[in-house]
């Protein structure tokens, strides 16, 4: 049998495998490490108290849902300590020998474990990444057989990580439900109860980056996404459909906030589900630690209050299961008509051939 291959051996590759390859359109735009400052970066020291900073630190998380649905948030409250033990255990895990990793090999759809690029099926390129992904809440529904035993502490470690950051997601649906004039727990309410899925993503350095990414654009199904990233960059966001894009600055210790789907429908489109994507480069490797906040599979996706005369951006009230039916379905008729789009481009340009040939024979 072949040696098992991961990303990280191609790393040393000094062209980029085809299947790697993005159409034009979809290519980067802007570079990995062209910073903007145009996320805002919130502190969130004295979000409880209520007759204190709240009102204010609100404000500016609610702006910045409206207008991106992506915002940086410092002096959280998550010990230093456990986020660098979660770095560097995550570090130490991506630089195992192949086989060590594809013991947790996830493909054939087991619940959790590792993935080399992870991609939508039916999709025919691929992203420069490896991932573990890791299901941590409710914890009636954790295989532990599934969580990496290597390297040592890992456990422990990502744990307390996912307790951690759940409370904290917590604190931020509170305030967001405030903002939409409700009571603070209706949002994560809304959830029933809550799931949460961690996905440690690792960006080996790439030989030809310019032509692929580590993640394609895409939106996060569930409620509110917490990020972790390390200092290099890559994360970009766009608010025009994909036509400008921007860089997010790296900042230490933040965690980037995303809204998604979920959020976006229960606000009635008040907040902007962030639209995103992350680059790669030539230089070095890059980690991050996305937290997804999902609802469970059977709560209820509809706006949560609609004011007088104000349409709902839905039609009916689905449940969580089928709108991410609908959108898998979706971005899979958007590759199909990608794909068909592109045979006929193909075609065309051998009917001109023909064309031109017929022309040849008409001249002679
Ligand atoms: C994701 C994601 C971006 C990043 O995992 O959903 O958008 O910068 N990651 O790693
Ligand atoms: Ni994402």
């Amino acid at each position: 049998m072949a040696p098992a291959k991961t990303l990280t051996s191609l790393a040393e590759e000094k062209t980029l495998e085809g299947r790697f390859v993005r159409d034009e359109d979809e290519r980067p735009k802007v570079a990995y490490n062209e910073f903007s400052s145009e996320i805002p970066v919130i502190s969130i020291a004295g979000i409880e108290e209520v007759n204190g900073r709240r009102g204010e630190i609100c404000k500016k998380i609610v702006k910045a849902c409206e207008e991106w649905g992506i915002f940086q948030i410092v002096d959280h409250g998550v010990d230093v300590e456990l986020v660098s033990e979660m770095t560097r255990l995550s570090k130490e895990f991506f630089a195992l020998p192949p086989e060590e990793k594809l013991r947790f090999d996830m493909t054939g759809a087991k619940k959790g474990g590792f993935l080399v690029s992870s991609h939508l099926q039916g999709e025919a390129v691929q992203d420069w990444r490896e991932i573990v992904i890791y299901f941590s809440y409710p914890i009636e529904k954790r295989d532990y057989s599934r969580w990496p035993d290597k390297p040592e502490g890992w456990r422990k470690v990502t744990e307390e990580y996912s307790e951690k950051l759940t409370c904290l997601a917590s604190k931020l649906l509170e305030v967001l439900s405030e903002a939409l004039g409700l009571d603070k727990q209706v949002l994560k309410t809304a959830s029933l109860e809550m799931d949460q899925k961690i996905v440690v993503n690792f960006y080996p350095k790439c030989p030809q980056p310019d032509l692929t990414l580590g993640v394609k654009r895409h939106t996060d199904p569930g409620t509110i996404t917490l990020l972790l990233q390390d200092n290099v960059g890559g994360l970009q966001a766009t608010r025009d459909n994909g036509i400008t894009w921007i860089t997010v600055q790296p900042v230490h210790g933040a965690f980037v906030v995303n809204l998604g789907d979920h959020a976006h429908y229960l606000s009635n489109g008040r907040f902007k589900n962030a639209d995103h994507q992350a680059v790669v480069n030539s230089k070095c490797s890059r980690l991050s630690i996305a937290t997804f906040q999902n609802p469970a599979q059977e709560a209820t996706v509809y706006p949560l209050k609609l004011r007088d005369g104000e349409k709902s951006v839905l039609e009916e009230p689905i449940s969580y299961a089928e709108m991410y039916k609908r959108k898998m379905n979706k971005d899979l008729e958007m590759a199909r008509l990608k794909k068909l789009a592109k045979e006929k481009q193909l075609k065309d340009l051998d009917n001109t051939k023909i064309d031109a040939k017929s022309l040849d024979d008409i001249l002679a």
